[in-house]
């Protein structure tokens, strides 16, 4: 099995593998995006498994560096084909691409929350699960999953508010989060808060609110803030206030402030998921490694024997 970088003259392996195209294009891009890339100081690799006696791919997966420290990093887009899993070779895929990779000192990813496979595979290879959930939903939907009243108030946050909203984004974000990024301080949350990208959304939809931090406020409580970070609206809650009524009463007083009811609210800090209606209720959970010891030193399995 042979473990290297992702050509252009992979594509149509890639597709025999599985991935749609969008995906496709990100493992195997055109000329321009890798401009885009370097122009956000993003830096992507891709790899895949090459079983060169059949001539064909039989694994991915592409690591992504974080622009808030350098020496952490996300994976996706992990996949080996069908009739190979459970051999070995998607925990092989992941040690190589990390072994090619010197920068990277902590690793993490997102995972639906019911795909028991990657989530074994993650625990297999010695990854911490958080129990923090990552969502999102429509706001129309968002304000009907619980009761609209005591309506809350929201403000815009000013500099005064940066501790506090600090305090806010390290509950929502959880403790195994802290840990990946040991640096993270409350002057870089603007860049914080749009990191890890929301898996809902392969494209980002625009927002229509026009400020970047508000506080939640609630009688004289502060659960949560939103952030708009690029063209989207996120929300950041204490997790132990957080819960089906506190997500209606902020998607309502965003609708009554004029957003779009189709307009997505990431959600970050969830208990549990917001709901069961058909495309609301995904759920993605964060793994990762702050000690890559874990990964590199597992026994070497099946394929490699
Ligand atoms: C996730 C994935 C890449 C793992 O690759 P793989 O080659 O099957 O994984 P490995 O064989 O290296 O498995 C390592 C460990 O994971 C666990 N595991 C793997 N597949 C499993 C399954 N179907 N059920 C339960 N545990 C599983 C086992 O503990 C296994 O170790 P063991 O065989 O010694 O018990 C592969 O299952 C896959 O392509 N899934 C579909 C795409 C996907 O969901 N990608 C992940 C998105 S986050």
């Amino acid at each position: 099995m042979l473990i290297r970088v992702c050509r252009r003259s992979d594509r149509r392996s890639l597709r025999q593998l599985g991935h749609p195209p969008d995906v496709v294009a990100l493992l195997s891009p055109g000329p321009i995006t890798p401009w885009a890339w370097a122009d956000q100081r993003t830096r992507v690799l891709s790899f895949v498994a090459e079983e060169p006696s059949q001539g064909r791919l039989a694994g991915t997966v592409q690591l992504v560096r974080s622009r808030l420290d350098p020496g952490t990093w996300m994976f996706g887009h992990w996949r080996v084909v069908t009739d190979r899993r459970g051999e070995g070779l998607g925990s092989a895929l992941l040690r190589g691409a990390v072994r090619s990779t010197a920068a990277v000192k902590r690793l993490y990813s997102l995972i639906e929350q019911d795909n028991d496979a990657s989530i074994e595979a993650h625990e297999w290879l010695g990854f911490e699960r958080s129990d923090r959930l990552f969502s999102g939903g429509g706001l129309g939907f968002l304000s009907t999953i619980g009761p609209p009243a005591p309506a809350l108030s929201l403000r815009r946050a000013s500099r005064d508010d940066l501790p506090e909203i600090f305090e806010i984004y390290l509950k929502s974000m959880g403790p195994l989060w802290g840990r990946l990024f040991p640096g993270l301080s409350a002057a870089r949350l603007s860049r914080a808060v749009g990191e890890p990208p929301d898996p809902a959304l392969r494209e980002p939809t625009p927002a229509t609110l026009p400020e970047r931090l508000m506080l939640v406020e609630d009688g004289g409580a502060c659960p949560a803030f939103l952030a708009r970070g690029g063209r989207s609206t996120a929300l950041f809650a204490d997790p132990s206030r957080c819960d089906a009524g506190l997500l209606a009463r902020v998607a309502s007083r965003l609708l009554a402030l004029g957003a779009a009811r189709d307009e997505w609210l990431t959600l970050r800090g969830l208990p549990a998921p917001p709901g069961r209606a058909a495309g609301a209720s995904r759920a993605w959970i964060l793994m990762g490694a702050t000690d890559l010891g874990c990964l590199k030193n597992r026994s070497l399995r099946r394929e490699e024997q």
